[in-house]
Parts: structure tokens; C-alpha cells; sequence
């Protein structure tokens, strides 16, 4: 029988906002994400996908960054505009040495936003681009005009700045984006950042290349020499088997130790928050740079067979969740948690969409996105819970994660990852202040614990409506089962 566990949630309490932004994306040019993803080649040149538009809108994507990831350090901004036969082709160093034509630049990439209808990010190149190449980049899409580079935009046609305010200086600076140590990163990020001016409404919101996982002395230094001109911190965790010079295990067909071992991984993402945020917390009382997660997800071996520099992988019921533990986890960091980017959107690492041809299959963790969308914006409710725990050869993770949030309507959003692959839980919760409600939800769960979405079965693992959840006043009684992800309204 399922271990029964105590949950209280206060609806009519709450003072942070989850920011719409830690449901956000990341599109780089990377295997076929971009190239053959978002975008798909027709006789005419590269055209947007409408099939992956209309499933990203309806998760209501908040932002998208672009153009990397380790790409934007190798990006001149300036081979992707004009006419696209114009432009030189660019060799993609890093991630399978393919060559690009350059047909993706950057008023293709605010077409595929407008259709999207979200906001950008784009990230500028410090590792092998000049100061005057952002600063030219910057005023290109967001000056008015006059100016040499709006002048040059309307030639190109497109006359109206796009008012860009999200920006990043270069990406993994410690690393793919120069291998710099943190004080010289600062002094640069301090000289990159001072030439990008506010033009018309727009400031720009200078976000400036974050540490990888644990790196607590990159946040010191950067939050120290320069954290007076920084609005957001780019921290990059991903969720791996092993370490990154290891295998990093299969995406399907894994054993106990290795679903364990990325759950406890996934887990440790609410660690290594706590430890960036105390170290923000003391050169930011006041709370406003941003804890930016962005880059996050599982990453396996690649897929078989394909380029293992596409970072092609699979997506199944143990991605999905890892994606709703670690929102949990953001949603319950809010205060300083205000933009998160999932790696990545189309094709590559953990995806919401995968692609070949003219067919498209929807991930297990595009669904995780899909029933978390609902906190977006909405107050984060405090709540004390008992997760219950899950064992595994002497080894112990707690086993359920939780969020709860009140929107805008006044409903309540209660989300909930299991993460023990044989026990369910019986949560009997409290929800203090609710009135008169009823309680709905949905459930992504399977038999296989790799279960998973395939072009010849693209069905296998959907959500269904759940009823394990019963609403008696204020006391909410769920019956949680083992490996499942539930999303629950009252209202
Ligand atoms: O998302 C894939 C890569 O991971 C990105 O390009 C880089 O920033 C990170 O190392």
C-alpha cells in the first residue's frame, strides 16, 4: 500500500511571482535544432516550421535564447543579414563541423519570435568578436534611426527597431567561450557591457556568462568586480550519468542505478542554487540581479547511430521527470530564480519536439511544459510537505517534489513529480483558505519507465486525466503513483 505523506499549502498567502521566464527556451545552431528543426529547407530556401510553431505556442514559450550555447561565441552577427544568397557560409566548429549557409540570422530569428509570439534573447560573441561588433549588433536592432546601423537594418527591411532587452556577453566564458578565468571575464564583461547603450524605450538587460554547476568563486568574482553593471547571472547545470568525461548513459533502456543517479543529479540543482544565491544575497540585498538557469536538462549519450556532435537524444517518462522536479525546484526559488532555459527546443539534448522530414513527435518533457505553463506568473504559495523517501543500494533521495501556485483567477496549481520508479504515495494535504472548489488534473505516467514517443508510435506516452485526486473542504487527498508527473486545479 502506498506511504501516506502530510502536505499543507496556504492559498491565500504568497509574495513572489514565478517569473514566466524559468519556462523559457534555447535554440542554437547545433545539429538540427535550428537547421531542419525549427526551420525546415524547401526548394526556396529555409522556412519556419509551422507544425512546431503551433505545438510551441500552445506551451506558451515566455522567451527563446539564440543564437548559443558555445555557438554565439563563433557568431558574426554580420554574415546573417542581407540577401541570403549574399551571405557567406560558416563552419559550425563545434558541434559536428558541418557548414552552414547562414540562412538563419537574426531577422529570421525575430520572424520565428513574432510567430511565436515570445521574447528574445540573444547572446552576443565576446570569445572572438570585437566590442564594436555587439555594440553594432545592439544598435542595429534596437536604435530608431538614424543611425549607420538602423539605416542598414531598413535596407535590409525591416525599418522598426525590434527592442531587444534581453542580452547576454558571451556564453561559457570559462570555457567554449574562451576559456578565461573569472576576474579577466569580469573586466571584459565590465567593457563589452559598457558600449550597449539604451536606445528609444529599450535598456538593455545585461546578462552576463555565468559559472557551470558549483562554481561558487566565478559568482564571487563576477557578483564582486562587477556586479553593479550585471541584471542576470547565466548559470549553466545540466543533469548527467558520470561526469563529462565518462559515458553518460543511455536515454532509453537505462538501469535502476542509473535512474537513481540522475534524479539524486537533479536534485543537487536545488543545492547549487542555494549556494549562488547566498553568495548574491550578500553583494545583492536587494534582490535584483536575476539568478538566470540558462542552460538546464538531461544529457545522454547521443542518440544511436547520429552525429554525436548534433546532440540527438531521445525523451522519456525518467526526462519528463527530471523537467518537473527541477521546475518545482525553480518555481520554489522564485526570488531569485527568474529565468530558466531548457537545453533545447527543437532536435537537441532534451527537447520538446523532435523531428524528421515532415513528421514531428512531441516529448514527454514537452508535456511536463505543458501542464507547468499554468504557474507562469502566478504567486508561489508556501508549502511544507513530507516527500517520502526513495532508496536505492543504501542510498536515499527524498522521492516527491512539489510546487503550488494562485494565478491571476485566483486558481490553484498544485504540481508534483514521484520520483521512485515502484512506490506511490498517498498525500493528504491541507490547503489552508480554499472555499468552495473542485479539483481537476492530469497525469503523465507509463507501465516502462523509458517510455517514450517514436515516429512510428508518437503516442505512446501522453498525458490522460487523472482521478486520484479528491477535494474534501480544505483537505486535499492525492494517491500519487510511483514514476508519474500530476498537475492539479482547484478552482
Ligand atoms: O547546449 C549545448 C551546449 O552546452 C551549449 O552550447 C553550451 O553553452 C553548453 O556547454
Amino acid at each position: 500500500s502506498a506511504q501516506p505523506l502530510r502536505m499543507i499549502v496556504d492559498a491565500e498567502a504568497g509574495e513572489t511571482t514565478i517569473n514566466k521566464h524559468i519556462y523559457g527556451h534555447f535554440a542554437e545552431h547545433l545539429g538540427r535544432g535550428v537547421y531542419d528543426g525549427l526551420w525546415r529547407e524547401t526548394d526556396d530556401g529555409w522556412e519556419i516550421n509551422d507544425d512546431v510553431v503551433e505545438a510551441l505556442r500552445q506551451i506558451q514559450i515566455p522567451n527563446l535564447r539564440w543564437p548559443g550555447g558555445c555557438f554565439a561565441d563563433y557568431y558574426f552577427w554580420e554574415d546573417g543579414i542581407g540577401p541570403v544568397e549574399d551571405r557567406p557560409t560558416v563552419v559550425n566548429n563545434l558541434w559536428g563541423g558541418v557548414t552552414e549557409d547562414n540562412g538563419v540570422g537574426i531577422h529570421e530569428f525575430m520572424e520565428l519570435v513574432d510567430r511565436l509570439d515570445t521574447e528574445p534573447i540573444v547572446v552576443g560573441n565576446v570569445g572572438s568578436g570585437t566590442v564594436r561588433q555587439m555594440a553594432d549588433w545592439w544598435q542595429y536592432v534596437n536604435h530608431p534611426g538614424p543611425s549607420p546601423m538602423a539605416d542598414l537594418r531598413a535596407e535590409n527591411g525591416r525599418a522598426e527597431p525590434w527592442n531587444i532587452r534581453f542580452w547576454g556577453v558571451g556564453n561559457e566564458s570559462w570555457g567554449c567561450g574562451g576559456n578565461m578565468d573569472a576576474a579577466y571575464y569580469a573586466d571584459l564583461y565590465k567593457r563589452y557591457a559598457t558600449f550597449l547603450h539604451g536606445y528609444g524605450n529599450v535598456r538593455p538587460f545585461r546578462i552576463a556568462a555565468g559559472p557551470a554547476g558549483d562554481d561558487y568563486d566565478w559568482t564571487e568574482t563576477l557578483m564582486r568586480e562587477a556586479g553593479g553593471m550585471i541584471d542576470g547571472i547565466d548559470v549553466h547545470h545540466y543533469t548527467i550519468n558520470g561526469d563529462w568525461t565518462t559515458s553518460k548513459g543511455p536515454a532509453v533502456g537505462f538501469t535502476e542505478a542509473e535512474w537513481f543517479e540522475l534524479m539524486q543529479r537533479a536534485l543537487q540543482t536545488d543545492d547549487i542554487i542555494r549556494g549562488h544565491s547566498a553568495i548574491m544575497d550578500r553583494y545583492d540585498p536587494q534582490n535584483r540581479v536575476w539568478l538566470i538557469m540558462g542552460e538546464w536538462g538531461t544529457w545522454h549519450n547521443p542518440y544511436p547511430g547520429s552525429n554525436p556532435g548534433f546532440l540527438y537524444q531521445q525523451n522519456t517518462l525518467r526526462d519528463a521527470i527530471v523537467a518537473a522536479a527541477s521546475l518545482n525546484i525553480f518555481n520554489q526559488h522564485a526570488r531569485r530564480v527568474k529565468m530558466a532555459n531548457i537545453a533545447q527546443t527543437v532536435n537537441v539534448l532534451q527537447a520538446m519536439i523532435l523531428t524528421e522530414g515532415d513528421q514531428m513527435i512531441l516529448t514527454p518533457t514537452y508535456h511536463v511544459f505543458d501542464f507547468y505553463k499554468a504557474h507562469q506568473d502566478a504567486t508561489l504559495l508556501p508549502m511544507q510537505i513530507d516527500r517520502g523517501t526513495y532508496t536505492f543500494e543504501g542510498q536515499s533521495i527524498p522521492a516527491v517534489s512539489a510546487s503550488a501556485s494562485r494565478d491571476a483567477e485566483g486558481r490553484v496549481h498544485v504540481t508534483l513529480a514521484n520520483m521512485h520508479p515502484r512506490d506511490g504515495f498517498d498525500i493528504q494535504a491541507s490547503i489552508r483558505g480554499l472555499g468552495d472548489r473542485s479539483v481537476s488534473g492530469q497525469i503523465l505516467t507509463a507501465d516502462a519507465w523509458d517510455a517514450h514517443n517514436t515516429f512510428e508510435a508518437p503516442e505512446t506516452l501522453v498525458p490522460m486525466d487523472f482521478d486520484g485526486a479528491r477535494l474534501d473542504g480544505e483537505t486535499l487527498s492525492i494517491d500519487l503513483p510511483a514514476k508519474s508527473v500530476v498537475a492539479l486545479t482547484l478552482e
